[in-house]
C-alpha cells in the first residue's frame, strides 16, 4: 500500500480527489490535512469533513493547518468554488471529530516516524502547511517518497495571473521552500488539467452512479464547471486536484519530463509564476517531474470506476 497524507483547500475539485483517495484500495490515506485557499481555513476543514462523511469515512483522521500564507495575507476563490469553497450541493454540517495535532507538526512526525521514503504528500492547494514542515524540520524532505502537486503553468500560464496558478500564487514562498527542498516532486500543471474537462456527458456519467457521492459529484461539478465555460467557453470545467490522486493510480496516464522549475516570489509582475525550464537550457538542477500530457477519457473512466464504490 502506498501511504499517503493529503494536502487539500476543499474546493469541489479537491473533494472529488479525496473521494477518489478514500475508493482506492491500494492508497492507506494516513491524514488529510486543511489548509485555507479556496475558501478561509474553518471552511476548508469542514468541507474535508464534510467529504469524509458523505463517503462514510468518519474515522478518517482530519488535521487542521494554516490559516495564512507565511508571508502574505490570503487570497481566496469564491468566484470559483462559491461562498462555502463547495457550492453546488447541500451537505448536512459534519460532526466527525477532528485531531488535535496541528496539521504542520503531524506532516513532520509522521514523516520522522514511518519508514524512510515511505510516505508521499499529495498537495490539492497553497503549499503553505509543507513549507512550515519544511523550514520547521528540514530533516524531513530526505525521508519523503515523493510529493505530487496540483499547480502551476507553463504552456497553459497562469489563472490568476497571466503566468501564476493559484496554488502557486497564494504561497510563493512555500512553493519556493518545497521545490528548493530536493524532494522528488511530480507536477500536475494547468497544462495537464486543462485538458481534463469536465463535458456534460461526464458529469451526467457521475449522476447516473444514482448514489449520495455520484449526485453530490455531479451536482459539484454542475457548479464549478459554469466558471470557465461561461468565461472561456470551453466545454466543462478542468477538473485540477483528481489528477494527482489519479496519477499514483494510474501513472500510466501521464507523461512529461524531468526539469527544473523554480519559483518567482520578488516580481510584482511574475510573483506566483513556476518558471520551468521545459527545453532544459539552464543546468539547473532537474527537481520536478512536469507532466503535460494526460489519457483524459481514461482519468474520468478511473475516478467513475471507483466513486462507485460509495453508497
Ligand atoms: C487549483 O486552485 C483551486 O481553485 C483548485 O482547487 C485547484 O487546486 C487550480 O488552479
Ligand atoms: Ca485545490
Amino acid at each position: 500500500k502506498c501511504e499517503i497524507i493529503i494536502d487539500t483547500d476543499p474546493g469541489q475539485d479537491d473533494a472529488i480527489a479525496i473521494l477518489l483517495a478514500l475508493a482506492s484500495p491500494e492508497l492507506d490515506v494516513l491524514g488529510i490535512t486543511a489548509v485555507a485557499g479556496n475558501v478561509p481555513l474553518t471552511l476548508t476543514t469542514s468541507n474535508i469533513c464534510k467529504v469524509c462523511e458523505l463517503a462514510s469515512r468518519s474515522n478518517t483522521k482530519v488535521y487542521v493547518g494554516s490559516d495564512r500564507p507565511i508571508k502574505r495575507e490570503l487570497f481566496t476563490a469564491e468566484y470559483v468554488h462559491g461562498a462555502t469553497g463547495l457550492n453546488g450541493t447541500q451537505l448536512p454540517e459534519p460532526s466527525m471529530a477532528l485531531q488535535e495535532q496541528h496539521a504542520v507538526d503531524f506532516i513532520i512526525e509522521t514523516i520522522l516516524s514511518r519508514p524512510n521514503k515511505s510516505v508521499t504528500l499529495c498537495t490539492l492547494g497553497p503549499l503553505t502547511n509543507i513549507g512550515k514542515a519544511l523550514s520547521k524540520a528540514p530533516e524531513i524532505a530526505p525521508r519523503i517518497k515523493e510529493l505530487v502537486m496540483m499547480g502551476g503553468g507553463l504552456f497553459e500560464g497562469g489563472n490568476v495571473t497571466p503566468v501564476a496558478e493559484f496554488n502557486i500564487y497564494v504561497d510563493p514562498e512555500a512553493a519556493k521552500l518545497t521545490f528548493d527542498a530536493g524532494i522528488p516532486i511530480v507536477v500536475m500543471p494547468l497544462d495537464v488539467t486543462h485538458k481534463t474537462l469536465t463535458t456534460k456527458s461526464r458529469i451526467d456519467a457521475f449522476r447516473a452512479l444514482g448514489t449520495k457521492v455520484g449526485t453530490a459529484s455531479a451536482e459539484w461539478l454542475d457548479f464549478f464547471e459554469r466558471f470557465d465555460e461561461e468565461k472561456y467557453g470551453t466545454d466543462g470545467g478542468p477538473l485540477h486536484d483528481p489528477n494527482v490522486i489519479a496519477y499514483l493510480l494510474k501513472p500510466e496516464l501521464y507523461s512529461g519530463r524531468h526539469i527544473n522549475v523554480e519559483i518567482e516570489t520578488e516580481s510584482a509582475l511574475t510573483v506566483g509564476m513556476t518558471v520551468a525550464d521545459y527545453w532544459r537550457v539552464t543546468d539547473r538542477p532537474r527537481n520536478a517531474i512536469w507532466m503535460t500530457e494526460v489519457d483524459s477519457d481514461g482519468f474520468f473512466d478511473l475516478i467513475l470506476e471507483r466513486l462507485a464504490v460509495f453508497a
